[in-house]
């Protein structure tokens, strides 16, 4: 009788945790498209969750890294936020808005908020951050890819990519005309121990992403460097998709 009781516990347990795992997970990634991740594009693989280097943003070492990264990224968040001069009526897009720390800290004027992601675990962090702002129908997360973003054309007044994958392309057509792009990269001057080198991660100069936003149809793009390599160090690129396009 007892092992009865035992075994009608230990499958009651197990269906709970299936069934509050499947849940969580429906509610975010409800929300965006069932699309496969590009792991394979050598632009997204760094950061990518579910590519060689998915233990970053996933498991016990992503769940570390998205306590961290908040931290750690404070200044990046700061400069992109001055570069990006966010106002109360824009629609702002954070791809690859990792646990939403930026968009929690630097986007709480903002009319409307949209953090994007390929990893459910950040997603739950930034679901933390922004319940309040969610709840009241002014943040909304969703999981999905950098490189097929579901949203409409025109339907942002500005982007962000904070060290997160950015394909050029896809932010122009969700940014209306005269919407704004701020993108934080890592410097290629930094150590070649630094992780984002070490880790395979291809790291552009200033010209190369001048280029890269250029023949994506961008204007004003304006580069800035942060932080002192080979200790660390971002550029900071920002442009514009023009008025009358
Ligand atoms: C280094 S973290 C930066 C997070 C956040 N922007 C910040 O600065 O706090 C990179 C983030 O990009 C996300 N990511 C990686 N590849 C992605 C892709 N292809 N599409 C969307 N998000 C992606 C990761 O899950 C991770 O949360």
């Amino acid at each position: 009788m007892r092992r009865v009781t035992a075994l009608a516990l230990v499958a009651g347990g197990t269906l709970a945790v299936v069934a509050g795992g499947a849940l969580a997970r429906g509610r975010l990634v409800g929300r965006g498209p069932e699309a496969p991740l590009p792991d394979d594009d050598a632009v997204f693989t760094v950061y990518a969750p579910g590519g060689r280097y998915s233990f970053i943003c996933n498991g016990p070492v992503g769940w570390v890294t998205s306590k961290l990264m908040p931290i750690i990224e404070a200044g990046v968040y700061g400069a992109v936020a001055e570069m990006l001069d966010l106002q109360p009526d824009d629609e702002l897009l954070d791809i690859g808005c990792g646990p939403g720390a930026f968009l929690a800290t630097k986007a709480r004027h903002v009319r409307r908020v949209v953090g994007l992601d390929a990893s459910p675990l950040m997603l739950r962090e930034a679901e933390r951050r922004l319940a309040d702002r969610i709840a009241a129908g002014t943040a909304q997360l969703v999981f999905g890819s950098a490189a097929v973003l579901p949203f409409d054309d025109g339907e942002f007044s500005a982007v962000t990519a904070i060290n997160a994958p950015v394909q050029h392309a896809e932010a122009f057509r969700v940014l209306h005309p005269g919407g704004r792009l701020v993108f934080a990269d890592p410097s290629p001057r930094r150590s070649p121990s630094d992780p984002a080198s070490a880790w395979g991660a291809r790291l552009y100069d200033e010209a190369e992403h001048r280029r890269m936003f250029e023949d994506a149809g961008f204007t004003d793009v304006t580069i800035r460097s942060l932080g002192v390599p080979p200790l660390g160090g971002e550029l900071l690129v920002s442009c514009r998709r023009p008025a009358a396009s």
